[in-house]
């Protein structure tokens, strides 16, 4: 039997409906606007077609939004100060330094200068720390789009099988650490398998998953015998493998062979179309969360 497709637009359009109601209301009743400031470094045109989205999206939502390009050759020291000049901005509670930095800038030091309460991505140590010890305020924006689609799709977590292809600190890391807490919408058993687990052992422990979540970097890895009967499958991979020859456009490929384990599969993602429009909706959700935090609204 076919899988359901998890339909990442129509959820993330559910949810951005609900935020935009809820800062209506932060608006009315607090006068308080959400304010989200996007830098980007130099011209890589994937960056910039994100941060544009991203941008696009926090206008829609009634954000108050600041779009910061800077040139490619900006020192380190530059894109610091920049930093704390938006720490102290009362009007702005989210900050996203769009990655990859280019290579003279060390982007940990970048990342880490940024005020943990404003760091709507989630990646400052004290935020990857409160994670951990379950008392925080945002959630890495992937693997949090990816714990909404499991729960509106799959259904409660608690207890299942979770296995996690991938241990990078933007997704596998931050997914364990989600889908491990004693919370509503987790609660479940999980496993990382990652570079380091042999290939046999890797497909033995995806076997078990009644929840998948793959974010291997390789494209079309997963394969179907590897996956349960009627297991939720999570396809954050975004590979391009080739060019169109009627649109001239990029053909896309997630890191499971989608053709095949759609047919074991209860409820999968497609690339593109499943994970990638929740990742933008939940930095809004972010930045919501950091503007209730900044105001007092809600406490860590
Ligand atoms: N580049 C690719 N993904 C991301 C992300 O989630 N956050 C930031 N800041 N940059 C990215």
């Amino acid at each position: 039997m076919a899988a359901t497709l998890i339909k990442g637009a129509e959820v993330a359009a559910q949810i951005r409906a609900e935020l935009k109601q809820e800062v209506d209301e932060l608006k009315a009743k607090h006068n308080l606007t959400p304010g989200l400031v996007t830098i980007l470094v130099g011209e890589d045109p994937a960056s910039v077609s994100y941060v544009t989205a991203k941008q696009k999206t926090s206008h829609e939502l009634g954000f108050y939004s600041v779009q910061d390009n800077q040139p490619p050759d900006i020192t380190e020291e530059a894109l610091l100060k920049l930093l704390d000049k938006y720490n102290n901005d009362p009007k702005i509670h989210g900050i996203l330094v769009q990655l990859p930095l280019p290579k003279h800038i060390d982007s940990n030091k970048v990342l880490y200068a940024i005020n943990p309460d404003k760091d709507v991505d989630a990646f400052h140590p004290v935020n990857v720390g409160r994670i951990l010890i379950g008392n925080y305020a945002f959630l890495p924006c992937t693997p949090a789009g990816c714990q909404e689609l499991i729960v509106r799709a799959y259904g409660d977590p608690k207890g299942k099988e979770c296995v996690v292809v991938g241990r990078s600190n933007i997704v596998g890391k931050p997914m364990v650490a989600i889908m491990i807490q004693k919370r509503q919408g987790a609660n479940a058993t999980v496993t990382c398998v990652h570079t380091g687990t042999p290939k046999d052992k890797m497909i033995e422990h995806c076997r078990r998953a009644d929840i998948l979540v793959v974010a291997a970097g390789v494209p079309k890895y997963v394969q179907a015998d590897w996956v349960k009967e009627g297991a939720c499958v999570i396809d954050v991979g975004v590979n391009r493998i080739g060019v169109s020859e009627k649109t001239g456009k990029a053909i896309l490929a997630g890191d499971v062979d989608f053709d095949a384990v759609k047919e074991k599969a209860s409820f999968i993602t497609p690339v593109p179309g499943g994970v990638g429009p929740m990742t933008i909706t939940m930095l809004m959700k972010n930045t919501v969360m950091a503007a209730k935090l900044n105001a007092g609204l809600i406490k860590i």
